[in-house]
């Protein structure tokens, strides 16, 4: 009996490879250049496009699954038109996703990034208290903008620091006020009274460009920049314009826009910013967690069952 075909955006990862043997056949992604009518799944590892023209010339097609909690890469509106399922994983990569959202923070405060070059560096050759002084975390206020799964596990690690949190979001989240002592504020107060701005929110149209350049001229001066969140969420430009002119102290950047930045883009020469591959979710224990879910919904899917996270 043949298996059912599935294409996928390889090379996947050795345990996805491990769950998905002798169950599916893996075909790669350019298989879907041309219609196939006999593909029955679409299974998403990076963020490869899926749009309503791929998902015309795979009719057969049951079940798109994600390996991740950020579907904006899956147009749903295309899907649900033609009755897809759409699964993702949700609840699973909060807390190493917010670890990593604070190790850019306190990297991106502390300049460690910045001090690690140089105590590699020939230059040097003596202690100087006056070097590399960065930023206080510690009572300093953090001004999380989107505060879901994700913001929220941030704020609870934000409060260990002795941090001020505020927060922006579409709706007031009374019970996340009660829970973790944030503050609700506009848009404008987050980017004016925050020493630290981080970005946990999904991309969306209402997110896209949300940072530009009228937005990062209203931070303080001294403000730091982190993007957890997609890397449209911020304009690059706009970013690279204002830490070349030290407009606001720096940034640290989970992800970026176009991801990866071109080899030769001006921001990757500034040293006030922190740059990470898109390493949000990625330790050994949560990327197995969303190799067994994403898999998971892939089989329900292709046999027609519930998924156990559903998007749309
Ligand atoms: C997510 O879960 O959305 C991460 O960015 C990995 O894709």
């Amino acid at each position: 009996m043949s298996l059912p075909k599935v294409i996928a955006d390889t090379p996947l990862d050795a345990v996805i490879e491990g769950l998905l043997a002798g169950k599916v056949e893996v075909l790669p992604w350019d298989s879907a250049k041309q219609r196939r009518d006999d593909v029955a799944a679409v299974y998403t590892y990076g963020h490869p496009l899926v749009d309503g023209a791929m998902l015309d010339r795979l009719p057969q097609v049951k079940v798109i699954s994600n390996y991740g909690v950020g579907v904006d890469h899956i147009q749903l509106a295309e899907a649900a038109k033609r009755g897809i399922p759409v699964g993702n994983t949700p609840g699973i990569l909060d807390g190493a996703t917010a670890d990593m959202g604070f190790t850019l923070l306190l990297a991106a405060g502390r300049r460690l990034c910045e001090g690690d070059r140089y105590a590699r560096s020939p230059d040097f050759t003596r202690y100087d208290p006056g070097y590399i002084l960065g930023r206080e975390i510690h009572s300093a206020t953090l001004g999380i903008i989107g505060l879901g799964r994700i913001g929220r596990q941030v704020a609870k690690r934000a409060n260990g620091f002795d941090m001020t949190v505020i927060y922006h979001n579409r709706r007031r989240d009374e019970e996340a006020e009660r829970l973790l002592g944030v503050r609700y504020a506009s848009f404008d107060e987050i980017l004016a009274a925050s020493d630290y701005v981080m970005l946990c929110c999904p991309l969306t149209d209402q997110t896209r460009g949300l940072i530009n350049a009228a937005a990062l001229a209203k931070m303080k001066r001294t403000a730091i920049l982190i993007n957890l969140a997609r890397g449209p969420v911020v304009d690059t430009t706009a970013l690279t314009d204002a830490l070349a002119q030290k407009r606001i102290y720096g940034a640290a950047l989970d992800v970026t826009d176009p991801e990866p930045l071109p080899r030769d883009h001006p921001l990757l020469a500034l040293e006030n910013v922190t740059i990470a591959p898109h390493l949000g979710s990625a330790t050994v224990q949560t990327r197995t967690k969303m190799a067994e879910i994403s898999v998971e919904n892939l089989l329900l899917g292709l046999a027609g069952k519930p998924l156990k996270y559903r998007v749309a």
